[in-house]
């Protein structure tokens, strides 16, 4: 029984259960390749809400109409959107201004836009490439749903709130708390903000939602695609491959199984197919949803033994670890910086990149795929996850859903990871297991895999997640957290893991340009005399069938606080300002370069 004086702006301490009724996830994801997008980034106003008023005090129900507030304002409201500040759309707030470097509250974005209905029927759809860390989004005094994950992406269809004049509002949260994923504690900076693109996406009354088509067994196409509304049929056309395939639908879905024999995508040669799915009634122009255009790769990777296998050949993974941290974008990338670290690895020699700890920006995977690179991607199951609850559960495999949905369609990403660094206990074993499994649900044609620790007491890879994946990443740091590198050796003498193991983690922390000897912590000398040892040892283990050291660049870390670190991760091979290769990098890719 609320009291007799009760407000629920000041009184209501569970007003964020209204925000968690209303799930934007996975099942509404739309698949966006191929399509015309009409942009909303661009300088939104903002606001900083520590105290989240805007959602606690229902800021966003106060804009149904065109609202311009008169200097004398209407009466004593807080909120004053269009008098606010304003803030670049993508970008992390903490990179924008010096005050909000370490804010990790929620950030209040408010823009307005118009919109005009280009056909009958038509529905419309906001579409948010990744929001740090959990978004609410309004429109038009109407709230539409919520997103929890940092790095992947989420839509909501407009079509019944949309006008000719909007206001929408976007509130993002980057608190940290120890039942997300990641947790509150991680080994990176947390960025906040809507720091990837916006965008507005129109389709006809029945669209192309989704599809995935790959290679399976080396010798068949397949596809499945699921259609939103009603049609009369879906139209597959590879050109190329001189496949043209009206495909049936049946409650919304169409597949193709069909014996082909494409050219196989490698990293020597990245052949992409261009490809067509067309709606029976989509006419050939168009592209919001009738009728997708893109390109697509067609290649097996698999394992046998304890060797990984690309189109029947075997590889050897030459990789490297990369953050999505650049000293002046904070967590906002573009095309350039993902070439250029594109080019870094080609420089080492390498073939692979493990994009850690989460889902990196959705261009990195298609440029990964244009010019033949190999991916390790991730979802941030980091450390000490609460794997007992059962929201975070939800929440993990929300997030490796939005992920796999995203990107199965790109040749390059070759392994799914479920996590990185837990303890083998049995909550954990069942928690990433049940991702392992939903992974494969999902995506019958990858490598699951997640970055395990070495049993430090019986000094062997023995991690009962391991039965449940297709390769054992390793993370190990013999001769840097632990100084007796002689137990490397030991250590992989001793296991006998049964599958391929990539080390995915190995390595050593080093200022740029501090010299001294091979025992003096954070020198050159250092970090170069310990990929010396790590990389010969490497060389006498049959079961390593990949390396990605930690780390390409140094990165920002609040953890990190020594005068040799002073808030970075110092253990990249080229310094934060991705210039400046150090004496390492030379010994990994004199590693990769003899083999
Ligand atoms: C761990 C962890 C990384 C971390 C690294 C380090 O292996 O996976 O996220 O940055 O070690 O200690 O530098």
């Amino acid at each position: 029984m609320a009291a007799g004086n009760y407000q629920a702006d000041i009184h209501n301490n569970d007003y964020e259960a209204e925000y968690r009724a209303k799930k934007l996830d996975a099942r509404g994801l739309v698949n966006i390749d191929g399509r015309k997008l009409e942009s909303l980034n661009g300088r939104w106003n903002f606001a900083p809400d520590l105290y989240d008023s805007c959602r606690r005090a229902r800021w966003w129900s106060a804009c149904q109409k065109t609202e311009k507030k008169a200097p004398g304002m209407n009466k004593p409201e807080d909120w004053d959107f269009e008098a606010w500040e304003t803030m670049p759309v993508p970008s992390c707030w903490n990179m924008e201004k010096n005050e909000y470097l370490y804010f990790e509250a929620s950030g209040i974005y408010t823009r307005t836009f118009n919109y005009y209905a280009q056909k009958k029927d038509e529905r419309a759809f906001l579409f948010f490439e990744g929001a740090s860390y959990a978004a609410s989004v309004f429109l038009n005094g109407e709230y539409l749903g919520s997103h929890w994950g940092a790095s992947t992406p989420f839509c909501v269809e407009i079509s019944g709130s949309v006008q000719e004049f909007n206001r929408i509002i976007v509130t993002v949260d980057a608190r940290r708390s120890p039942l997300r994923i990641p947790t509150d504690n991680t080994d990176w900076f947390n960025y906040g903000g809507l720091y990837r693109d916006v965008y507005l996406l129109r389709t006809g009354p029945a669209f192309i939602k989704d599809w995935f088509i790959r290679l399976v067994n080396g010798v068949e196409i397949r596809a499945d695609i699921s259609i939103e509304g009603g049609t009369a049929g879906l139209e597959l056309e590879i050109p190329e491959l001189n496949i043209r395939e009206k495909l049936p639908v049946l409650d919304g879905k169409a597949s193709l199984r069909l014996k082909a024999s494409p050219h196989l995508w490698s990293p020597e040669n990245p052949k992409l197919y261009d490809f067509t799915l067309k709606l029976a009634e989509g006419d050939a122009e168009d592209d919001s949803g009738g009728r997708i255009k893109d390109r697509i790769g067609f290649r097996e990777i698999c394992t046998r033994g304890e060797e990984i296998f690309l189109n029947g050949k075997k590889i050897f993974l030459k990789g490297i670890c990369v953050h999505e941290d650049h000293f002046k974008l904070g967590k906002t990338t573009g095309e350039e910086t993902i070439r250029e670290t594109i080019r870094d690895l080609r420089e080492l020699k390498g073939n692979y990149l493990r994009l850690a700890h989460y889902p990196h920006d959705r261009r990195f995977s298609r440029i990964a795929s244009e010019e033949g690179v190999l991916l390790w991607e991730e979802v941030p199951v980091y450390w000490a996850v609460a794997f007992d609850n059962s929201e975070t559960r939800e929440d993990a495999e929300n997030q490796l859903a939005e992920l796999v949905i995203r990107d199965r369609n790109q040749a390059g990403v070759i392994i799914w990871s479920v996590g990185n660094e837990n303890a083998d206990t049995d909550s954990r074993l069942t928690f990433m297991s049940g991702l392992a499994k939903k992974a494969r649900s999902l995506d019958d044609s990858r490598l699951i895999s997640a970055a395990c620790l070495i049993n430090h007491e019986k000094l062997m890879i023995q991690d009962r997640l391991g039965e449940h994946l297709d390769i054992i990443g390793i993370n190990e740091y013999y001769g840097w957290y632990d100084p007796d590198f002689e137990k490397l050796p030991k250590i992989l003498n001793n296991s006998k893991p049964g599958k391929p193991v990539v080390i995915c983690e190995f390595g050593a922390g080093a200022r740029l340009g501090q010299r001294g000897t091979v025992d003096d912590l954070f020198t050159e000398d250092m970090q170069k005399r310990i990929y010396e040892q790590q990389t010969e040892t490497f060389k006498t283990c049959a079961y390593i069938a990949g390396t990605s050291p930690w780390i390409l660049y140094d990165f920002r870390c609040p953890r990190r606080l020594n005068r040799c670190q002073e808030g970075f991760n110092r253990k990249g091979l080229i310094d934060a300002d991705r210039k400046s290769r150090k004496a390492a990098f030379y010994v990994m890719r004199k590693f990769y370069e003899d083999m």
